[in-house]
């Protein structure tokens, strides 16, 4: 099996390299897992590893491959277990039960992935354009999915500890976004998923945003100033989750200043950007910040200034970790690297740091309507 792998490289459109790439990558991915780790289903909404492995298969199957002269369908019962929900294709397996596919096993699967995938390679050299393209939206969709494998992982460590190098926290500075009538959405060339287009203009108005994501350390702060205990900064329905689950800190921090990720519990990185929060628990930092969670318009408008090309990407196996800079490139003193969750209020002056005081005059914005009372 492959384990390193380039998705993101230049490849030559008229070799199938990237097609083959991110194949790999996906069974990479899946490498440490056993038959037993690739069959359960963590929860309703997720799916089993096996899944994802032969839906992903199933998608060229039916969108590319059958439509190739001579091709040979695996297995015919597939179609049923691994359709997600595309209607034309008709009926399917329901996902709340996709943790009880036993069979077939994750070696046949395997071999389902390695039947479909020679069957593309072979078929590439006489693949129309038209055809080009659904392999590509295969790949984009198979990438969609190689970022659900890993979160729909289970709690057993994938890979062994890795080394991680302990970041530095860099001052946050608000870095004012563009405003009034800017234009969003895909613009080609290039693939887009159809939500991403068409190109259109909305109103943005005047805003800043972080210019680093909010650090553990920024949490603990917020959770030491009773974040979790104080109704104020909380939506209605948040409120209530937190109530109701008894939440006190993001999802797989431990008491002894400990972090569960995919590469097992280890101990938290001030510096690292939070991550397992929820919308709610995002919404709560913010408010607390005396800021506000920035827009999607806001957020894409700042990160389209930004080279995607050198961002950081899920580009080999092993445990996932965001940096917290480079998101979408290199660090950059005077450019926004990554909105954080913080962003003003509509026409307050930007403070010099998303400090809770600092920011505690600035009104609250427009989403911030339906708090629990205070
Ligand atoms: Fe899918």
């Amino acid at each position: 099996m492959q384990a390193s792998v380039t998705p993101h490289a230049e490849l030559r459109p008229e070799t199938p390299d990237r097609l083959l790439a991110v194949r790999a990558l996906t069974e990479a991915l899946a490498a440490p897992l056993s038959d037993a780790d690739a069959t359960v289903q963590s929860m309703p909404d997720a799916s089993p590893a096996k899944w994802h492995l032969a839906h992903t298969s199933w998608f060229f199957e039916t969108f590319v491959l059958r439509d190739v002269p001579r091709y040979r369908t695996f297995d015919p019962a597939f179609s049923y277990l691994f359709n997600s929900y595309y209607e034309a294709e008709g009926p399917r397996h329901a996902r709340v039960h996709r943790g009880l596919i036993t069979r077939p096993s994750l070696e046949r699967v395997l071999a389902y992935r390695e039947h479909v995938t020679e069957a593309l390679a072979d078929a590439w050299p006489a693949l129309s354009p038209a055809a080009r393209e659904l392999v590509e939206l295969g790949c984009q969709h198979e990438e969609q999915h190689q970022e659900l494998l890993l979160t729909d992982a289970l709690k057993p460590a994938m890979w062994e500890r890795g080394r991680a190098p302990p970041l530095s926290l860099a001052t946050s500075a608000w870095i004012e976004g563009r405003s009034g009538l800017v234009d969003i959405g895909h613009a080609p060339p290039g693939f887009a998923f159809d939500c991403e287009t068409p190109r259109h203009a909305v109103y943005l108005a005047p805003h800043a945003l972080a210019s680093r994501l909010v650090s553990n350390a920024d949490w603990d702060a917020f959770i030491a100033d009773g974040g979790y205990r104080e109704p104020r900064h909380w939506l209605s329905d948040g409120w209530a989750w937190v109530q109701r689950e008894g939440i006190e800190a993001p999802l797989y921090w431990d008491a002894e200043g400990s972090q569960f990720g995919l590469d097992g519990l280890r101990p938290r990185d001030p510096a690292a950007p939070v991550t397992h929060i929820s919308l709610f628990e995002a919404d709560a930092y913010a408010s607390w910040a005396g800021a506000r969670l920035p827009t999607e318009a806001e957020w894409e408008s700042a990160a389209a200034a930004l080279d995607p090309a050198t961002g950081q990407f899920l580009d080999g196996p092993g445990a996932v970790r965001p940096h917290g800079h480079g998101l979408f490139g290199a660090t950059r003193p005077h450019e926004p690297i990554r909105p954080s969750a913080q962003t003003c209020s509509p026409g307050s002056a930007p403070s010099a740091a998303p400090s809770p005081h600092a920011g505690s005059t600035i009104a609250a914005g427009p989403s911030c309507s339906s708090r629990s009372p205070r």
